[in-house]
């Protein structure tokens, strides 16, 4: 049986008993969804208006709250605590300029659905950050500074389905970050700094559909013992170092996996067999940007035209087959990449012309030094030589001293 079933009827039937509770919820299909978010300027703006958050109330307005950008930096408890904060579905919190949460800032937001972080700068983050968010289905944190994923960070957010951790500068994960997540669908990690990911990490995700993992700098993964994965459709880990993915396992995903993207990594061979066999249900397959051998993509790509798998390539020059680049050679492949080359290339090239243009200036000033040392060299040895009357030069002899004179002259001559 399956459990995300189960647990949605279980959740679905939670959340029929909490309506009364959470009166929001009553009204969430109805009405014009334009008309739910309420705009503050600022803080203070928000916690002194009259008007309640409540549907039930004759002058309401909406709930779900919005702030114009601005400089909130710290978030302390019971930051958005009043009298009638428990209504609110949907917080927006983005480009806020918040520093740092602490524990209990969404104290007295039972009925919180949604909230968005996303671009401020967040660094670490702690489970008692987020207390009291018993009905958050959607967190964004994309687009802050976190660093680490501490164990247990969101066992107050267990009913989350969607967490976007996305452009953060995430390194690693500890093997109880997303601890007891059961209901998540969606995580994004996509554009942070992960070299290695435990193969405990993602044990709890029994919902997960969508795992984002592409513009990370993972060498080495092993999908094959992410045991739990029964639910996984989509599988992004373009823009990664894998110079491996063995298909020739059997994945928790295998019978669900629709959308596998290997593009921009550094693959050199897959088994396509392996792949048909274990994770049959692949109907787009990304491979683009890697360093297979000309040959045996033209292999890979006949079985996978065959099998009804669409790739896209978009390559348009050198070697390439349909669009998607190879070597003729296996010798090209494991000499340094080509790009690697042109970019150092490039660089020394722009370092060299930066060079030659700072001698050249080097040279003129030099060349005009000696000009002048060689003229006043001149006018010392025509002065000394009392030579001013041969050339015709007049002035007054007596009282001018040397330096005088060669100004003078200098003067004159020019
Ligand atoms: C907050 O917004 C209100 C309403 O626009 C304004 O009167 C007040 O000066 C603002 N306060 C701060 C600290 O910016
Ligand atoms: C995790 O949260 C649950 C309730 O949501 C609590 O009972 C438990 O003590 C928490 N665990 C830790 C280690 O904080
Ligand atoms: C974060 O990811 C979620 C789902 O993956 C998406 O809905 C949301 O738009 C993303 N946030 C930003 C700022 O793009
Ligand atoms: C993941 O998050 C980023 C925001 O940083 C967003 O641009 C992207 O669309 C998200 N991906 C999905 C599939 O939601
Ligand atoms: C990756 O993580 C595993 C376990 O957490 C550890 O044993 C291994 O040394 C790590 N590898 C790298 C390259 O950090
Ligand atoms: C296989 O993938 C298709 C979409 O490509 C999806 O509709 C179908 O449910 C998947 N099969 C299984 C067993 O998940
Ligand atoms: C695969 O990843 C690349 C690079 O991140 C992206 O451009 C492409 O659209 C992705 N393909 C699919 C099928 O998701
Ligand atoms: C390939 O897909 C097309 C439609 O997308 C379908 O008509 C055809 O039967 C499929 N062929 C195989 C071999 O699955």
């Amino acid at each position: 049986m399956c459990y995300c079933r189960i647990s949605t009827h279980i959740l679905q039937f939670f959340i029929t008993m909490s309506l009364a509770f959470c009166k929001g919820d009553t009204i969430i299909c109805n009405g014009d969804v334009n008309s739910r978010l309420r705009l503050f300027q600022n803080i203070s703006d928000y916690h002194f208006t009259t008007i309640g958050f409540n549907p039930m109330r004759k002058n309401f307005r909406g709930n779900y709250v919005g702030f114009k950008s601005g400089n909130m930096e710290i978030l302390e408890r019971n930051f958005f605590a009043t009298f009638d904060s428990q209504n609110i579905l949907k917080m927006y919190l983005h480009h806020q300029n918040i520093k740092k949460i602490d524990p209990g800032a969404f104290l007295f937001m039972d009925c919180l659905k949604t909230l968005d972080l996303h671009a401020n700068e967040i660094e670490s983050l702690s489970d008692e950050i987020f207390l009291n968010l018993d009905r958050i289905e959607e967190l964004d944190l994309s687009d802050n500074k976190l660093q680490e994923i501490l164990p247990l960070t969101f066992n107050h957010t267990r009913t989350l389905k969607s967490l976007n951790l996305s452009n953060n500068k995430l390194e690693r994960l500890s093997i109880n970050s997303f601890f007891q997540l059961r209901h998540l669908e969606k995580l994004n990690l996509s554009y942070n700094a992960l070299t290695n990911i435990s193969d405990t990490t993602f044990d709890h995700l029994i919902c997960l559909k969508i795992l984002l993992l592409n513009g990370n700098k993972l060498m080495k993964i092993n999908p094959e013992k992410w045991y739990n994965l029964f639910h996984l459709k989509v599988l992004d880990l373009s823009k990664n170092f894998l110079s491996n993915f063995d298909t020739g396992y059997k994945f928790s995903f295998g019978m669900t996996l629709s959308c596998l993207n290997l593009t921009d990594n550094r693959l050199t061979q897959l088994n396509i067999f392996g792949l048909l066999k274990n994770i049959p249900n692949v109907s787009v397959l990304g491979i683009q940007q890697n360093r297979w051998l000309c040959s045996d993509l033209e292999l890979m790509l006949n079985i996978l035209r065959g099998s009804n798998i669409s790739y896209v390539g978009t390559s348009k020059k050198g070697a390439q087959i349909d669009g998607i680049s190879c070597y003729n050679r296996a010798e090209e492949i494991f000499s340094p990449d080509k790009h690697a080359i042109s970019e150092i290339k490039r660089n020394a090239d722009y370092h060299f012309n930066g060079l030659t243009h700072q001698a050249q200036i080097m040279m003129i000033v030099i060349m005009c030094l000696l000009v002048i040392v060689v003229v006043i060299l001149l006018l010392e040895v025509l002065l000394r030589f009392n030579l001013r009357d041969v050339l015709g030069i007049r002035g007054n002899r007596s009282g001018l001293d040397n330096y005088s004179n060669v100004e003078q002259i200098a003067l004159i001559t020019r």
